[in-house]
Protein backbone atom coordinates (compact mmCIF):
# COMPACT_ATOMS: atom_id res chain seq x y z
CA UNK A 1 0.00 0.00 0.00
CA UNK A 2 1.86 3.51 -0.64
CA UNK A 3 1.42 6.04 1.85
CA UNK A 4 -0.68 8.67 2.05
CA UNK A 5 1.17 12.06 1.91
CA UNK A 6 -1.31 13.98 4.42
CA UNK A 7 1.37 14.07 7.10
CA UNK A 8 4.83 13.67 8.03
CA UNK A 9 4.07 13.30 11.72
CA UNK A 10 4.62 9.87 13.68
CA UNK A 11 6.57 8.99 10.38
CA UNK A 12 9.72 7.45 10.94
CA UNK A 13 12.43 7.89 8.13
CA UNK A 14 13.13 4.55 5.68
CA UNK A 15 17.21 4.53 4.89
CA UNK A 16 17.83 0.77 3.98
CA UNK A 17 20.73 -0.94 1.80
CA UNK A 18 18.77 1.03 -0.83
CA UNK A 19 18.45 4.33 -0.33
CA UNK A 20 18.18 6.95 -2.70
CA UNK A 21 20.52 9.91 -1.37
CA UNK A 22 21.60 13.67 -2.15
CA UNK A 23 22.30 16.63 -0.21
CA UNK A 24 23.59 20.18 0.10
CA UNK A 25 27.09 21.36 -0.92
CA UNK A 26 28.11 24.40 0.77
CA UNK A 27 30.28 26.46 3.24
CA UNK A 28 29.54 26.89 5.67
CA UNK A 29 26.36 24.77 5.20
CA UNK A 30 25.31 24.29 9.19
CA UNK A 31 22.64 27.39 8.18
CA UNK A 32 21.09 25.54 5.92
CA UNK A 33 17.28 24.54 5.89
CA UNK A 34 17.23 22.06 2.65
CA UNK A 35 17.97 19.16 5.18
CA UNK A 36 15.26 19.51 7.49
CA UNK A 37 12.91 20.24 4.55
CA UNK A 38 13.97 17.21 2.38
CA UNK A 39 13.95 14.61 5.16
CA UNK A 40 10.59 16.30 6.28
CA UNK A 41 9.11 14.85 2.36
CA UNK A 42 10.61 11.83 2.26
CA UNK A 43 9.01 11.19 5.50
CA UNK A 44 5.92 12.46 4.78
CA UNK A 45 5.69 10.25 0.79
CA UNK A 46 7.42 7.23 3.06
CA UNK A 47 10.42 7.40 0.47
CA UNK A 48 13.75 4.91 1.20
CA UNK A 49 16.14 7.72 1.17
CA UNK A 50 18.22 10.28 2.93
CA UNK A 51 19.36 14.02 2.43
CA UNK A 52 22.65 14.98 3.85
CA UNK A 53 24.57 18.56 4.83
CA UNK A 54 27.90 18.74 2.96
CA UNK A 55 30.02 21.01 4.38
CA UNK A 56 33.06 21.57 1.16
CA UNK A 57 35.70 23.84 1.08
CA UNK A 58 35.51 25.76 -2.21
CA UNK A 59 39.01 24.04 -3.70
CA UNK A 60 37.32 20.59 -2.62
CA UNK A 61 33.98 21.26 -4.49
CA UNK A 62 35.05 19.43 -8.02
CA UNK A 63 36.15 16.24 -5.74
CA UNK A 64 33.13 15.95 -3.50
CA UNK A 65 31.01 16.20 -6.36
CA UNK A 66 32.55 13.52 -8.43
CA UNK A 67 32.99 11.83 -5.11
CA UNK A 68 29.51 11.75 -4.41
CA UNK A 69 28.84 10.56 -8.07
CA UNK A 70 31.04 7.69 -7.43
CA UNK A 71 29.34 6.41 -4.19
CA UNK A 72 25.86 6.48 -6.24
CA UNK A 73 24.19 9.81 -5.28
CA UNK A 74 21.16 10.72 -6.90
CA UNK A 75 22.83 14.78 -7.03
CA UNK A 76 22.97 17.46 -4.51
CA UNK A 77 21.85 21.13 -4.06
CA UNK A 78 24.36 23.78 -4.32
CA UNK A 79 24.65 26.60 -2.09
CA UNK A 80 26.83 29.61 -1.49
CA UNK A 81 29.90 30.33 -2.84
CA UNK A 82 29.47 26.83 -5.36
CA UNK A 83 26.57 28.19 -7.35
CA UNK A 84 29.15 29.18 -10.34
CA UNK A 85 31.46 26.40 -9.65
CA UNK A 86 28.36 23.99 -9.95
CA UNK A 87 27.79 25.99 -13.76
CA UNK A 88 31.28 25.38 -14.71
CA UNK A 89 31.12 22.11 -13.83
CA UNK A 90 27.79 20.46 -15.33
CA UNK A 91 28.08 18.62 -18.47
CA UNK A 92 24.47 20.14 -19.82
CA UNK A 93 23.32 22.76 -18.31
CA UNK A 94 18.93 23.66 -18.46
CA UNK A 95 17.57 27.24 -20.15
CA UNK A 96 17.25 28.44 -16.39
CA UNK A 97 20.59 27.30 -15.43
CA UNK A 98 21.91 29.14 -18.57
CA UNK A 99 19.83 32.53 -18.29
CA UNK A 100 20.74 32.98 -14.33
CA UNK A 101 24.48 32.07 -14.70
CA UNK A 102 24.81 29.79 -11.33
CA UNK A 103 23.68 26.13 -10.57
CA UNK A 104 21.89 25.42 -7.72
CA UNK A 105 20.79 21.84 -8.36
CA UNK A 106 22.52 19.28 -9.75
CA UNK A 107 21.23 15.57 -11.21
CA UNK A 108 23.79 13.06 -11.59
CA UNK A 109 22.40 11.13 -14.80
CA UNK A 110 22.21 7.31 -15.18
CA UNK A 111 24.93 7.84 -18.07
CA UNK A 112 27.46 9.35 -15.63
CA UNK A 113 26.70 12.66 -16.49
CA UNK A 114 26.22 15.78 -14.59
CA UNK A 115 22.88 18.35 -15.60
CA UNK A 116 22.56 21.57 -13.71
CA UNK A 117 19.49 23.32 -13.21
CA UNK A 118 18.70 26.70 -11.71
CA UNK A 119 15.62 26.53 -9.38
CA UNK A 120 15.46 29.64 -7.23
CA UNK A 121 13.61 32.07 -9.83
CA UNK A 122 11.16 29.32 -10.89
CA UNK A 123 10.79 29.14 -7.40
CA UNK A 124 9.98 32.94 -6.70
CA UNK A 125 7.22 32.38 -9.67
CA UNK A 126 5.77 29.30 -8.28
CA UNK A 127 5.94 31.03 -4.68
CA UNK A 128 4.01 33.55 -6.11
CA UNK A 129 0.93 31.58 -7.63
CA UNK A 130 0.47 29.49 -4.68
CA UNK A 131 -0.52 32.43 -2.85
CA UNK A 132 -2.79 33.32 -5.62
CA UNK A 133 -0.77 36.59 -6.46
CA UNK A 134 -0.70 37.60 -10.12
CA UNK A 135 2.81 36.99 -12.37
CA UNK A 136 2.35 40.70 -14.40
CA UNK A 137 2.59 38.50 -17.45
CA UNK A 138 2.67 41.87 -19.19
CA UNK A 139 2.98 44.20 -16.89
CA UNK A 140 6.15 45.74 -14.85
CA UNK A 141 8.07 44.37 -11.94
CA UNK A 142 10.94 46.17 -10.29
CA UNK A 143 13.96 44.23 -8.52
CA UNK A 144 15.88 45.67 -5.32
CA UNK A 145 19.62 44.48 -5.87
CA UNK A 146 21.66 42.73 -8.11
CA UNK A 147 23.18 40.01 -6.96
CA UNK A 148 22.82 36.30 -7.68
CA UNK A 149 19.48 35.77 -6.70
CA UNK A 150 18.13 38.91 -8.62
CA UNK A 151 19.55 37.36 -11.46
CA UNK A 152 17.78 34.30 -11.21
CA UNK A 153 14.51 36.08 -10.33
CA UNK A 154 15.05 38.53 -13.29
CA UNK A 155 15.51 35.61 -15.72
CA UNK A 156 12.18 33.35 -14.37
CA UNK A 157 9.65 36.74 -14.79
CA UNK A 158 11.67 37.87 -17.73
CA UNK A 159 10.65 34.27 -19.04
CA UNK A 160 6.86 34.55 -18.28
CA UNK A 161 6.85 37.88 -20.31
CA UNK A 162 7.05 40.24 -17.48
CA UNK A 163 9.14 43.69 -18.16
CA UNK A 164 11.63 43.96 -15.40
CA UNK A 165 13.87 46.52 -13.99
CA UNK A 166 16.52 46.37 -11.57
CA UNK A 167 17.96 48.80 -9.18
CA UNK A 168 21.41 48.42 -7.00
CA UNK A 169 23.42 50.98 -4.69
CA UNK A 170 25.68 49.97 -7.28
CA UNK A 171 25.11 50.86 -10.17
CA UNK A 172 27.63 48.69 -12.43
CA UNK A 173 26.75 45.88 -10.76
CA UNK A 174 23.02 46.28 -11.84
CA UNK A 175 24.37 47.37 -15.73
CA UNK A 176 26.27 44.28 -15.68
CA UNK A 177 23.18 42.38 -14.85
CA UNK A 178 21.37 44.15 -17.98
CA UNK A 179 24.48 42.88 -20.16
CA UNK A 180 24.02 39.71 -19.47
CA UNK A 181 19.90 40.13 -19.65
CA UNK A 182 18.80 41.51 -22.82
CA UNK A 183 15.89 43.92 -22.17
CA UNK A 184 16.41 44.42 -18.77
CA UNK A 185 16.54 48.18 -17.33
CA UNK A 186 18.21 49.91 -15.16
CA UNK A 187 16.84 52.51 -12.61
CA UNK A 188 18.90 54.68 -10.50
CA UNK A 189 19.30 53.50 -6.81
CA UNK A 190 18.10 56.85 -5.44
CA UNK A 191 15.11 57.41 -8.16
CA UNK A 192 13.19 54.26 -7.41
CA UNK A 193 11.14 55.20 -4.57
CA UNK A 194 9.65 58.09 -6.55
CA UNK A 195 9.13 56.01 -9.57
CA UNK A 196 7.20 53.19 -8.20
CA UNK A 197 4.28 54.02 -9.45
CA UNK A 198 5.23 52.44 -12.98
CA UNK A 199 5.38 49.13 -11.55
CA UNK A 200 2.91 45.51 -10.69
CA UNK A 201 5.19 43.79 -8.45
CA UNK A 202 8.32 44.92 -6.28
CA UNK A 203 10.85 42.43 -4.96
CA UNK A 204 13.64 42.91 -2.71
CA UNK A 205 16.43 40.60 -3.86
CA UNK A 206 18.89 41.97 -1.52
CA UNK A 207 20.10 40.96 2.36
CA UNK A 208 18.49 44.39 3.69
CA UNK A 209 15.78 43.60 6.03
CA UNK A 210 17.35 40.39 7.16
CA UNK A 211 17.88 39.69 10.77
CA UNK A 212 21.51 40.24 11.22
CA UNK A 213 22.13 41.36 7.88
CA UNK A 214 23.14 44.98 6.81
CA UNK A 215 20.29 46.89 7.49
CA UNK A 216 17.51 44.97 9.13
CA UNK A 217 15.54 48.24 9.71
CA UNK A 218 15.14 48.62 5.88
CA UNK A 219 12.05 50.24 5.34
CA UNK A 220 11.76 52.42 2.10
CA UNK A 221 8.91 54.82 1.27
CA UNK A 222 6.31 53.10 -0.65
CA UNK A 223 4.30 56.38 -0.92
CA UNK A 224 4.09 56.47 -5.06
CA UNK A 225 3.00 52.82 -5.46
CA UNK A 226 0.14 52.07 -6.80
CA UNK A 227 -3.31 50.25 -5.46
CA UNK A 228 -2.15 47.36 -7.18
CA UNK A 229 0.93 46.91 -6.50
CA UNK A 230 2.20 43.31 -4.98
CA UNK A 231 5.63 43.55 -2.95
CA UNK A 232 7.94 40.83 -2.13
CA UNK A 233 10.50 40.18 -0.25
CA UNK A 234 12.92 36.95 -0.56
CA UNK A 235 14.30 37.46 2.90
CA UNK A 236 12.70 35.23 5.16
CA UNK A 237 13.51 36.02 8.90
CA UNK A 238 11.86 37.85 10.72
CA UNK A 239 8.78 36.77 8.87
CA UNK A 240 7.11 39.97 7.89
CA UNK A 241 10.02 42.11 6.92
CA UNK A 242 9.61 46.19 7.83
CA UNK A 243 9.50 46.37 3.61
CA UNK A 244 6.53 44.43 4.08
CA UNK A 245 5.38 45.66 7.45
CA UNK A 246 5.22 49.35 5.21
CA UNK A 247 3.49 47.56 2.28
CA UNK A 248 0.80 46.22 4.58
CA UNK A 249 0.35 49.56 6.25
CA UNK A 250 -0.59 50.61 2.31
CA UNK A 251 -2.37 48.40 2.12
CA UNK A 252 -0.72 46.35 -0.30
CA UNK A 253 -0.78 42.58 -0.92
CA UNK A 254 2.78 41.00 -0.03
CA UNK A 255 4.53 37.84 -0.37
CA UNK A 256 7.21 36.47 2.02
CA UNK A 257 10.44 34.77 1.02
CA UNK A 258 9.90 31.13 2.42
CA UNK A 259 7.82 29.99 -0.08
CA UNK A 260 10.32 30.44 -2.40
CA UNK A 261 12.41 28.63 -0.38
CA UNK A 262 9.84 25.88 -0.36
CA UNK A 263 9.12 26.17 -4.37
CA UNK A 264 12.58 25.76 -5.35
CA UNK A 265 13.65 22.61 -3.42
CA UNK A 266 10.51 20.73 -5.50
CA UNK A 267 12.59 20.11 -8.49
CA UNK A 268 15.25 18.69 -6.81
CA UNK A 269 13.45 16.81 -4.94
CA UNK A 270 11.50 15.09 -8.03
CA UNK A 271 14.43 14.76 -9.76
CA UNK A 272 16.45 12.50 -7.01
CA UNK A 273 13.32 10.84 -5.58
CA UNK A 274 10.63 10.56 -8.09
CA UNK A 275 7.37 12.66 -6.17
CA UNK A 276 6.37 15.91 -6.99
CA UNK A 277 6.50 16.97 -2.94
CA UNK A 278 3.65 19.43 -2.01
CA UNK A 279 4.29 22.82 -0.07
CA UNK A 280 1.98 23.17 2.16
CA UNK A 281 1.15 24.70 5.97
CA UNK A 282 2.78 21.49 7.51
CA UNK A 283 5.62 22.05 5.20
CA UNK A 284 5.86 25.51 6.41
CA UNK A 285 6.00 24.78 9.84
CA UNK A 286 8.12 22.25 9.87
CA UNK A 287 10.56 24.68 8.22
CA UNK A 288 9.82 27.49 10.14
CA UNK A 289 10.06 25.20 13.28
CA UNK A 290 14.00 25.40 12.82
CA UNK A 291 14.53 28.83 13.15
P1 LIG B 1 23.03 37.19 -3.71
O1 LIG B 1 23.88 36.44 -4.69
O2 LIG B 1 22.40 36.32 -2.65
O3 LIG B 1 22.02 38.07 -4.38
P2 LIG B 1 25.08 39.19 -3.31
O4 LIG B 1 25.65 38.86 -4.63
O5 LIG B 1 26.01 39.38 -2.19
O6 LIG B 1 24.03 38.10 -2.84
O7 LIG B 1 24.16 40.49 -3.48
C1 LIG B 1 23.70 41.20 -2.42
C2 LIG B 1 22.83 42.38 -2.90
O8 LIG B 1 22.44 43.13 -1.75
C3 LIG B 1 23.56 43.34 -3.81
O9 LIG B 1 22.64 43.87 -4.76
C4 LIG B 1 24.04 44.41 -2.85
O10 LIG B 1 24.27 45.67 -3.42
P3 LIG B 1 25.75 46.05 -3.98
O11 LIG B 1 25.89 45.39 -5.31
O12 LIG B 1 25.73 47.54 -4.06
O13 LIG B 1 26.76 45.53 -2.96
C5 LIG B 1 22.86 44.49 -1.91
N1 LIG B 1 23.22 45.10 -0.63
C6 LIG B 1 23.88 44.51 0.39
N2 LIG B 1 24.02 45.39 1.41
C7 LIG B 1 23.43 46.54 1.03
C8 LIG B 1 23.22 47.82 1.65
N3 LIG B 1 23.65 48.09 2.91
N4 LIG B 1 22.55 48.79 0.95
C9 LIG B 1 22.11 48.54 -0.30
N5 LIG B 1 22.27 47.34 -0.94
C10 LIG B 1 22.91 46.37 -0.28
Amino acid sequence: MTKTPDSAFASPQIITGKARLAGVLGWPVSHSRSPALHNYWLRRYGIDGAYVPLPVRPEQFEAAVRGLQAAGFRGANVTIPHKEAACALADRLDPSAQRAGAVNTLVFEEDGRIRGLSTDGGGFVASLEADGLPVPVSGRALLLGAGGAARSVAAALQDRGVQVSVTNRTQARAESLAAVLPGLEVVPWEAWEAGLGAYDLLVNTTSLGMEGGPDPMFRPSLKAASRALVVADIVYVPRLTPLLAEAEQHGLKTLGGLGMLLHQARLGFREWFGQDPVVDAETEATVRATF
